[in-house]
């Protein structure tokens, strides 16, 4: 089996990043023997520099034509002052929404060995594993009318029934496959677009009477995952909440640089880590690439359908950790400062180990 996987680098650290999920994905490929074709193209604002667009219809259609996209990061401060279409992070929304990516995937899960390195208390942080699922193609980011003169500025909240439906079944299918429990995060007590959205979970809920349900405001939310991020499974959310609670859920990690995400539709995927492209550490060889690698064990996963080397891949992240390294974003006392090369390194290495000493039942996952 051969697998098309387009490569979109981007801006910032994206390109560094990507360079190291990239050998990354050759190295499970090879230990789980799958062919991955590669084809590199440009998005964000690189992509406007050489064709004053931030998404080509060439980068749309490699896409259209591949088995899963992996995306480093677009954006950057050269480019903010662009209108609206012309921005980097337009391009990630038009693609988003070309390829019918409606379900984002982004799971928060502790790291042992970064437990000390958080600034939340360890007690609280202890056993934390939930991920956040997102709805990516429609709420305020899409709708319309959206706009802004001199006077005001506008965007519109809109789902419908089919929306909601959709994503709701994804999360109890989800919750089915862990601890069967979903919470609704929404905004009810305020807006009518999501207490639309609490009605809609509750009628899906009626096929999925096996999975516990409970609702919950954002803000109420976004304060619970700080105090008590324990009782979480899978968080269920709108787009724009959705954005804001994951980067809350990534301080469980212990950075950003920690989370990744998948991105999921009827037919196409796309993976990238959830943090941005860091501009102000570009180029220097120091990004921490593991949420990039971690983004790559979840294609395996949800593409390729292939959990055994999504576990593996993690179980080398968290050996390379539980070794010491750690890069800037994650460097504690007593720790050893690595490069997004060395920490690549380590992690491809202990890929090799681990599926060695499996083969020799020396290691089971
Ligand atoms: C994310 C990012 C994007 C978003 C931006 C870059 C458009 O913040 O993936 O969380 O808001 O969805
Ligand atoms: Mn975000």
């Amino acid at each position: 089996m051969s697998y098309q996987v387009v490569l979109l680098p981007g801006d910032g650290i994206g390109p560094e990043v990507t360079n190291a999920a990239v050998q990354v994905m050759k190295t499970a490929a090879e230990v789980f023997n799958v062919a991955l074709e590669f084809n590199e193209q440009l998005i964000g604002g690189c992509s406007y520099e050489k064709y004053q667009v931030p998404l080509t219809d060439e980068t749309l259609q490699a896409c259209y034509d591949s088995d899963a996209v992996f995306l480093g990061a677009v954006g950057g401060p050269k480019w903010e002052s662009l209108p609206h279409q012309l921005k980097p992070e337009a391009a990630l929304l038009k693609l988003r929404k070309a390829l019918g990516l409606f379900t984002n995937i982004r799971p928060a899960k502790v790291y042992d060995a970064l437990i000390d390195s958080s600034t939340m208390k360890k007690e609280v942080l202890h056993g934390t594993d939930f991920i956040v699922l997102r709805e990516l193609t429609g709420g305020i980011y899409f709708g319309e009318p959206r706009g802004f003169d001199n006077e005001r500025g506008w965007n519109t909240m809109e789902y419908s029934r089919e929306e909601v439906e959709r994503i709701g079944r994804m999360a109890f299918k989800m919750a089915r496959e862990r601890r069967r429990k979903v919470t609704s995060v929404d905004k009810a007590n305020v807006l009518e677009v999501s207490q639309f959205w609490r009605n809609t979970i509750h009628e899906v809920h009626k096929e999925f009477t096996d999975v516990e349900l409970n609702d919950m405001y954002v803000d109420n939310a976004a304060m619970q995952i700080v105090r008590n991020p324990k009782q979480f499974d899978v968080v269920l959310t709108s787009n724009l909440f959705g954005d804001i609670l994951s980067d809350i859920a990534g301080m469980i990690t212990g950075s950003l640089g920690m989370l990744p995400s998948a991105s999921i539709g009827s037919k196409y995927s796309l993976y990238e880590p959830v943090h941005g492209s860091a501009p102000d550490i570009a180029g220097q060889g120091s990004a921490n690439p593991l949420a990039a690698i971690s983004s790559v064990a979840l294609m395996f996963n949800y593409t390729f359908g292939i959990q055994k080397a999504a576990d593996v891949i993690e179980k080398a992240i968290e050996l390379a950790l539980a070794k010491g390294l750690r890069t800037q974003d994650i460097l504690s006392e007593g720790c050893k400062l690595v490069s997004t090369q060395e920490m690549t390194n380590a992690v491809i290495e202990n890929i090799n180990e681990i599926y060695h000493n499996q083969a020799l039942g020396v290691f089971s996952l």
